[in-house]
């Protein structure tokens, strides 16, 4: 049976001129350490190969996320050079959104300056605000990218047709869409979302690509989570597919999501320098069709027609 190609050759971000590491790391759970330790973290990470680093104004509360890793770029500026940064605006805890031109243009200069760069990568709407007409929502975004404060622009958590009408009203193309995605939560390949990013040739960044850690746990541990019988039969079906090859069922459940033609590129969350490298044996798991179709059918827990 054939092995599906999994690669870890740098991908371009949409159609645009940034290009990636398959893998991605994410800050949402960076926060809270000193800095010799971020640093640390952000050095393992750029070892292995990781380019994109994602973050949001609010991981960590009030910033801390972003601050923390800005003082690590203060101390090892050189380190920006191999990066792109990624961040996202527009969750206000309370509010809970706010994707006004006002509160966008706020947003980016605390970002800027608590990630201290001079301009972000990838500046992506972290959920969509229905009081936000997507034509000032555009605006806002393309006057930052002519001022030079961002690169390229995504989105995160919008359905396909919030995203069509963002798109429609900027003059240049979304790089990314930022769904939650994983061998547990399969939503996007059927709600349109991935079948857009195919069809515009936009990237997906595949947020909690562990389920948030669920991925981790024991089967009898996961049956006492809700819908604890899918999940723990999902884990034992990775780990089915993962022991033959001496794979760990993290890395099994990563390749999962490289193995598909999209190109996703998966943002993982591990504060864990060992398992940031770790990682990377994704891409020597060996995942045939049916292995692929296998953890579908456990994870919707009934078999496909
Ligand atoms: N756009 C959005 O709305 C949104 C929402 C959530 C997340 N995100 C992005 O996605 C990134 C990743 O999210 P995530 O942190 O939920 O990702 P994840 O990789 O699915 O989960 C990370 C969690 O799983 C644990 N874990 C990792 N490997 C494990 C293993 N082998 N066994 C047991 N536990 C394991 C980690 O614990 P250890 O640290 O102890 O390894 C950590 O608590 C975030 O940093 C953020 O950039 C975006």
């Amino acid at each position: 049976m054939d092995i599906l190609p999994i690669t870890d050759t740098a991908r371009s971000l949409g159609s645009s001129s940034l290009r990636v590491f398959p893998l991605a790391y994410g800050c949402w759970r960076f926060a809270g350490t000193d800095v010799r330790h971020a640093r640390e973290k952000i050095e393992s990470a750029l070892e292995a190969g990781m380019t994109l680093f994602d973050h949001a104004d609010i991981y960590g509360g009030n910033g801390a996320a972003e601050e923390l890793f800005g003082k690590v770029l203060a101390e090892v500026p050189h380190l920006r050079d191999a990066m792109v940064v990624a961040t996202k605006c527009g969750i206000i805890p309370g509010v809970p959104y706010d994707s006004s031109p006002a509160h966008i243009a706020r947003a980016v200069e605390g970002s800027l300056r608590r990630l201290h760069v001079d301009v972000i990568d990838l500046y992506q709407i972290h959920r969509p605000d229905w009081l936000a007409h997507p034509e000032e929502v555009a605006t806002a975004l393309s006057q930052l990218r002519t001022q030079g404060k961002i690169r390229e622009v995504g989105v995160s958590n919008f359905t396909a047709a919030q995203f069509e009408a963002l798109q429609h009203y900027l003059p240049f193309p979304i790089a990314t869409h930022q769904p939650e995605l994983s061998a547990w939560w399969l939503e996007p390949l059927r709600d349109g979302v991935i079948d857009q990013c195919t069809r515009r040739r936009v990237t997906p960044l595949a947020w909690s690509p562990l389920a948030g850690g669920k991925l981790g746990l024991t089967s009898d541990a996961a049956k006492r989570e809700t819908n604890g019988e899918r999940l723990s039969t999902l884990i034992e079906c990775l780990d089915r597919i993962a022991a033959p090859q001496n794979a760990s069922r993290s890395a099994t459940a990563l390749a999962f999501l490289l193995a598909h033609p999209v190109g996703i590129v998966p943002i993982i969350g591990t504060q864990r320098v060992e398992r940031i490298r770790d990682s990377l044996e994704a891409f020597h798991v060996r995942l045939t069709r049916t292995d692929w179709y296998a953890i579908v059918q456990a994870s919707m827990g009934k078999k496909l027609p």
